[in-house]
């Protein structure tokens, strides 16, 4: 299938973004679990390494390692806080950095690419449950639009990739995602590890903890390992162009509300938990379908969420000196 690379079993894999949440998660997977076969190469990309923002750096690195395989990870990422205020920058940076990695895998014959999107990204007025069909279906929520058009280019750029050239790029598009490594900032970061970062705080400080919001919108989230171990299933063996949503099922959907008081049962805080309405909710809901992964794979096991919610917590305990916050 990659003669141009030699044998078949000689996949050489470059992961961008490879020092982030989701990236260290491939890394645990491949080097701790057994994930990488005989023969692989596995290659994880800080931004240390290279700006993906420059297009002679990033063609450069690609060059030197000459993958076969390409897990695109890199983007600028945050919360709906760090989104509401940020947009222009949202759009410009990820932009640049996957127009960059897709073409720089272009350039070196890379066989297959698999790059991340987001169920954020999705049009705000719609209906539910949120499938793959339905990523350019309108205009997305407006906190987070600069970032959600930047994603939804990615599936442009896949499909004319494709048509034009018959290469396999595609994509994923994971729900909320947290795990060991998160960016627990509670100025920039996602709800979860926001939540964790203050209700440690409070619990250190003696204080009520304050979540932002009214407790009432709903998400679906899923723990960086299991999408890290979804992720190398994607890179072996989905050939579809399409991208593919990866996600707990619409069931297993939860309120802010009900994730703090998990956050609150896995740290075992005793204070008073206070809800600040003049925050701002961001979208109201975005649940997803994962009929397409369970047409695929009807036997994977999603850790359940209060598990992996308590060993996140767990590390960011035992991590808190270098842990990003
Ligand atoms: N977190 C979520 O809830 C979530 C949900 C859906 C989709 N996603 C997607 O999943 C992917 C990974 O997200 P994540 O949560 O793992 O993010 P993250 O923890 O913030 O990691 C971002 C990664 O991108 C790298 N990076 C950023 N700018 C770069 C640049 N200019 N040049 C080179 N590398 C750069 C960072 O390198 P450094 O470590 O060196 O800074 C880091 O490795 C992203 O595409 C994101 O959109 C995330």
């Amino acid at each position: 299938k990659y003669e141009q690379h030699g044998s078949l079993s000689h996949m050489r894999v470059l992961v961008t973004g490879g020092s982030g949440l989701v990236g260290r998660a491939i890394q645990h997977v491949v080097k701790e679990e057994g994930g990488a076969k005989e023969g692989e190469e596995w290659i994880f990309l800080s931004s240390k390494d290279v700006d993906l923002m420059k297009e002679e750096e990033t063609r450069a690195v690609f060059e030197k390692h000459r993958p076969t395989h390409v897990i695109h990870l890199a983007a600028m990422v945050g919360g709906l806080f760090k989104n509401m205020t940020s947009n222009l920058d949202f759009w410009r940076n990820n932009v640049h950095i996957n127009d960059n990695v897709l073409q720089a895998a272009l350039h070196v014959d890379a066989v297959k690419v698999v790059s991340c999107l987001s169920t954020c990204i999705f049009p705000n007025d719609t209906t539910f449950p949120i499938d793959e069909s339905m990523i350019h279906n309108g205009p997305p929520h407006h906190s987070n639009f600069g970032y959600a058009y930047a994603k939804r280019m990615i599936d442009v750029h896949n499909r004319a990739c494709f048509q034009q050239h018959g290469r396999l790029f595609t994509a994923v598009i994971p729900t909320n995602v947290f795990g060991p490594h998160d960016n627990f900032s509670i100025s920039d970061g996602h709800v979860l590890p926001g939540l964790i970062h203050k209700t440690h705080n409070a619990q250190k400080e003696g204080t009520p903890l304050t979540v932002y919001g009214s407790g009432a919108p709903r998400r679906q989230f899923i723990y960086s390992l299991d999408l890290a171990r979804l992720f190398l299933w994607v890179l072996r063996d989905y050939e579809e162009v399409e991208p593919i949503i990866l996600s707990v099922g619409e069931e297993d959907e939860v309120s802010i509300k009900e994730a703090a008081e998990a956050v609150v049962e896995a740290l075992g805080f005793k204070g008073e938990v206070l809800y600040d309405c003049s925050k701002a909710d961001g979208q109201f809901k975005k649940t997803a379908s994962n009929a397409k992964l369970r047409r695929y794979r009807p036997d994977f096991t999603f850790t359940p969420f209060k598990q992996a919610l308590k060993d996140t917590c767990d590390w960011f305990v035992a991590n808190y000196d270098s842990a990003r916050k």
